[in-house]
């Protein structure tokens, strides 16, 4: 069997028997088979920058054999993997020694693994602390790139080397000296020599930039940002790492020679962004341990704002004299813990691939998996987008594949692992039929989807019915995904207009809708009939057209008449509507079809016409209460979440941004706002809380805004995404049916 089957067939064997029940022979049997696995799986991520398996399960492998250690001792070897750190140097690189190892770190995989870890702290400085005194932590970003030490000499960078195993690194200082961000002199007044020590990493929209580029040169892709960021380190042509675009973040020091640095750990990093290194903005000091968990715990839920990776965040105590007396063990600090978040990957089998047809006739290849956990949820079936991907990355039925979720992303297979090219399972072929409704399906010049040639199609139409009556366009209450997907299957809506001439007795023939639930949904399609016409316009799923775009069109022309009878032109003159979509609303209107939906929905008493309410487009209104101001948030809000604030933000013209700078009109702090705050303090930036945010919403003036000033014209952001509004299902499986999968653009994505 390979190291990724072996792996799979370990965690089955610690699912049904934990190694804490097993006897002495059996956990020696089991110790065998874990030692060569964890160890394969240690060299492929620390060297190789390959994660054959989720880190989650990485991690139950390993921590399985160090308690089967624990537990008998005589098992221990003297090559154990639990006695490394990590793999070991590649032969292409210099080798270089570390004077001091660079250790790896504990691990809390939740608030009470936390708690206890700070219990041990307290305990361990027992001896030195003051009565009452409490301990001061700081919490940092746990970003996954790899692990760099720099040694600087006079303030010059004279060497970087990889962490490798912790105590011998490969010396990549050529490739190094090519990321920008790494400064090759820094100062004003530095030690005579100092080793730095930080994380390089691949940004999100590097890595999407350098995906697409790999794939159009026909080569494999990455699997994702670290391996991205190992790999681009690791090349032998200094320019390839240079045109990779690394990014860096210094997290600590090393040996430090001839000059004195401050005493804590926070007062290190604010030191070496003020010698022109790049620090985590996102990083606070704690004293109070509920703070310091919620902090944890949030952003495990915002790390998708980020454009970089992180899985965790590092916990460390504050005062470097008292990191001393703490001490380490083995190759752990006692004096840091990552606390990490569900890893978002993870290794299962591709049993089989289904087609899901999407509400504007699009059709797209499905995954079937062998039912995994990844980051918190069983994912059971997964996008594979379309067969370009499929093929590109080389994926067949029976493979072992890497699955990723992220935040409110569909889950996706991302390729397969440790499969042999000559394999002989047969290569993904496109279907020609709909597999649903037989119709023939063409794939248009120039894109990458199937699509239907005709309508007709019911599986179609049940996904033009769900996103119809969702929450986001026409919201018809009482109706949700399964009612309205029933209604098509029994063929009471065979297009959307019939919603409106739904008869009562037909609803209360059907199971499961008695007399309160008809009543409802009969209440539902009523107040349906009076929704905003951007809504409606929404809701028809003109492919295109989410609903800031309907917002923007709505904004123009003030009916759907009226719409119909704009130009391509008219509609592109619009701020924010490009061609594409433009060409894709004259379309629409121009099919018959779709011509006799519209006239049936206004003899069906629906409105088409603008609401005399109906708000003019944000990206247009200067008088909304952000209009044209570049907002920053950070920190964590009393009741807002980060993507709530950032659409509230939006809603009312303004503009959402990561960092302060001059530009940055208003900053939204919340708990344990870290150096965001900081910054705009020295910058006299505008600062509120929530209740202030929420105060401005209603109408009140941005502090600090000139009242006299005339406002500025805001800046139109075609780009922000709609407000991602999916939560997970609180079961187990996340099913895919619910969410629409056609084109991104759409919005529908985000299902609501
Ligand atoms: S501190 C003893 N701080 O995580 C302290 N590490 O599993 C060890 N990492 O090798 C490192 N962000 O590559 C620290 N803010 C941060 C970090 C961080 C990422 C990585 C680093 C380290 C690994 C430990």
């Amino acid at each position: 069997m390979d190291l990724v089957g072996s792996a799979l067939d370990l965690l089955a064997r610690l699912d049904a028997r934990p190694p804490a029940d097993l006897a002495e022979q059996e956990a020696t049997t089991l110790a065998d088979a874990l030692r060569p696995v964890v160890r394969g799986l240690g060299r492929a991520y620390y060297t190789e920058g390959e994660s054959l398996v989720g880190d989650t399960q990485y991690d139950r492998l390993f921590h399985a054999l160090r308690t089967l250690e624990e537990l008998h001792p005589s098992l221990v070897t003297p090559d154990s993997p639990t006695h490394r750190v990590g793999g070991g140097p590649l032969d292409a690189f210099e080798k270089v020694e570390h004077p001091v190892a660079l250790l790896s770190l504990g691990n809390a995989f939740d608030g009470d693994d936390l708690r206890a870890w700070v219990d041990r702290v307290y305990k361990g400085l027992d001896a030195v602390l003051a009565e009452d005194e409490r301990v001061a932590f700081v919490a940092e970003l746990k970003i996954d790139g790899l692990a760099l030490a720099l040694t600087y000499r006079d303030g010059v960078l004279v060497r970087a080397a990889t962490r490798g195993n912790g105590r011998v690194g490969e010396n990549v200082t050529t490739n190094v000296r090519t990321i920008r961000p790494i400064p090759l002199r820094l100062g004003p007044d530095v030690p005579d020599s100092m080793e730095v020590r930080g994380e390089a990493y691949l940004s999100r929209s590097r890595f999407e930039v350098l995906n697409e580029r790999l794939v159009e040169a026909g080569e494999k892709p990455l699997a994702n940002p670290r391996n991205g960021a190992v790999g681009s380190l690791r090349q032998l042509d200094p320019t390839v790492t240079a045109a990779r675009g690394l990014a860096f973040f210094a997290y600590g020091v090393g040996p430090v020679e001839g000059g004195t640095l401050p005493a804590t750990q926070s007062g290190v990093l604010d030191w070496l962004g003020s010698r022109g290194l790049p620090t985590g903005p996102e990083r606070a000091v704690f004293e109070d341990v509920d703070a310091l968990v919620a902090f944890c715990e949030s952003w495990a839920g915002h790390r998708d704002r980020l454009d970089y990776e992180i899985d965790g965040v590092v916990v460390k105590v504050d005062r470097l004299d008292y990191q001393d007396v703490l001490g380490q063990v083995s190759t752990a600090p006692r004096w840091a813990i990552a606390f990490k978040f569900p890893a978002r990957e993870a290794t299962t089998r591709l049993l089989g691939i289904d087609h899901n047809v999407g509400r504007t006739g699009v059709i797209k290849p499905l995954a079937i998996l062998e039912p995994v956990q990844v980051g918190g949820v069983t994912v059971s079936k997964a996008t594979l987008h379309n067969a370009d991907y499929i093929t590109s990355r080389d994926i067949r039925v029976g493979d072992d594949v890497v699955v990723k979720r992220a935040g409110d992303v569909i889950p996706a297979v991302v390729g397969p692992v440790g499969a042999d090219p000559d394999r002989d399972r047969p290569v993904y072929l496109p279907p020609d039929a709909c597999p649903v409704c037989g119709r023939p399906l063409v794939r248009p010049e120039g894109e990458v989807d199937l699509r239907h040639l005709e309508g007709g199609c019911p599986a179609q139409l049940r996904r033009a019915v769900e996103h119809f009556v969702s929450r986001n366009a026409m919201d018809v209450d009482g109706l949700g995904t399964k009612g309205a997907a029933l209604l098509v299957d029994v063929e009471l809506v065979t297009d959307l207009p019939d919603l409106f001439t739904l008869q009562r007795e037909d609803l209360l023939a059907l199971e499961g809708f008695k007399d309160k639930k008809v009543d409802n949904v009969l209440a539902g399609v009523e107040a349906a009939r009076h929704r905003p016409l951007a809504r409606l316009l929404f809701g028809l799923g003109i492919r295109h057209v989410g609903e800031t775009v309907a917002r923007d069109l709505v904004a123009h022309h003030d009916s759907l008449d009226a719409l119909a009878a704009a130009a391509g032109e008219d509609l592109e003159a619009i701020d924010g509507i490009g061609p594409i979509v433009a060409e894709s609303v004259v379309e629409w209107f121009k099919d018959e079809a779709n011509r006799r939906t519209v006239e049936a929905l206004q003899a069906a008493g629906v409105n088409t016409r603008r609401l005399p309410e109906e708000r003019v487009a944000a990206t247009l209104d200067a008088s909304a209460p952000l209009a044209g101001v570049t907002v920053v948030l950070t920190g964590t809000l009393p009741t807002l979440t980060r993507p709530q604030a950032k659409a509230r933000v939006e809603d009312a013209g303004g503009k959402v941004s990561g960092s302060v700078s001059k530009k940055t009109g208003l900053v939204v702090a919340g708990e344990a706002a870290g150096s965001k705050l900081d910054k705009a303090t020295d910058l006299g930036i505008p600062v509120v809380d929530e209740a202030g945010l929420l105060a401005i919403l209603a109408g009140a003036p941005v502090p600090g805004a000139d009242p006299t000033a005339p406002t500025a014209a805001p800046e139109p952001d075609a780009s922000a995404p709609a407000t991602p509004t999916m939560t997970l299902p609180d079961g187990e499986t996340r099913s895919l049916d619910a969410l629409g999968t056609d084109d991104p653009e759409q919005g529908d994505l985000f299902g609501s």
